[in-house]
């Protein structure tokens, strides 16, 4: 991997990025995790609808939809930012999902669970739709950090305490491109 600079519009730090989950291992969980949930919802009557957490699931979103052998739908949530002094659980919404979500089978995608307080209220926000069912679907579960319980109905890879960079997830709105997962040190 071509060492990357540290991006600009962070403070400046000097990094190295170490390689920490390689493109085909992905790739072959991702198709396993999509094996899973196919199975899991196979039996449902009306398609399963992948609700993706913007900005970083989108890249694990687009792979594990092409893993479905089911029908799904996609819709998108974008959470706002903790701003400082935000009480846990009032995590305001940049962009809720359109469609109706009602008796849907609905599965959260997340690119990694961090203090887990995101997922749950996102979730908390989207049990009020009534879904016949809500999920989720983790690619990184980091448990170090887990400041709120939560339950991952699928995971990808439980990661060490590192943070982490690339296959959608950013530093500083960077390195969503790169095709594997990069710890920074
Ligand atoms: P939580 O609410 O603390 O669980 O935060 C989860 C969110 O923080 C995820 O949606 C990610 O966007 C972001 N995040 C947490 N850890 C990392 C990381 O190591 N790299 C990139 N983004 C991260
Ligand atoms: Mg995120």
């Amino acid at each position: 991997m071509p060492e990357v600079e540290a991006p600009t519009r962070a403070a400046p730090m000097k990094m190295s990025p170490r390689a920490m989950i390689s493109s085909d291992r992905i790739a072959k969980r991702v198709r396993e995790m999509g094996d899973e949930i196919s199975e899991v919802y196979r039996d449902i009557d009306t398609p399963l609808v992948l609700v993706v957490i913007l900005k970083g699931a989108t890249v694990f979103a687009a792979d594990l939809l092409r893993s479905l052998t089911i029908p799904a739908e996609l819709e998108f949530v974008r959470a706002a930012s903790y701003g400082s002094g935000t009480a846990p659980g009032k995590l305001k919404l940049a962009h809720m999902v359109e469609g109706p979500m009602i008796g849907r089978h609905v599965l959260l995608i997340e690119d990694i669970i961090d203090s887990g307080r995101t997922v749950n209220a996102i979730m908390r926000r989207l049990s009020k739709l009534k879904p016949a069912s809500l999920r989720l679907a983790a690619l990184l579960d980091r448990p170090a950090r887990r400041e709120e319980e939560v339950k991952i109905d699928f995971t990808g890879f439980v990661i060490p305490d590192r943070f982490v960079i690339g296959y959608g997830l950013d530093y500083a709105g960077l390195y969503r491109e790169l095709p594997g997962i990069y710890y920074l040190t």
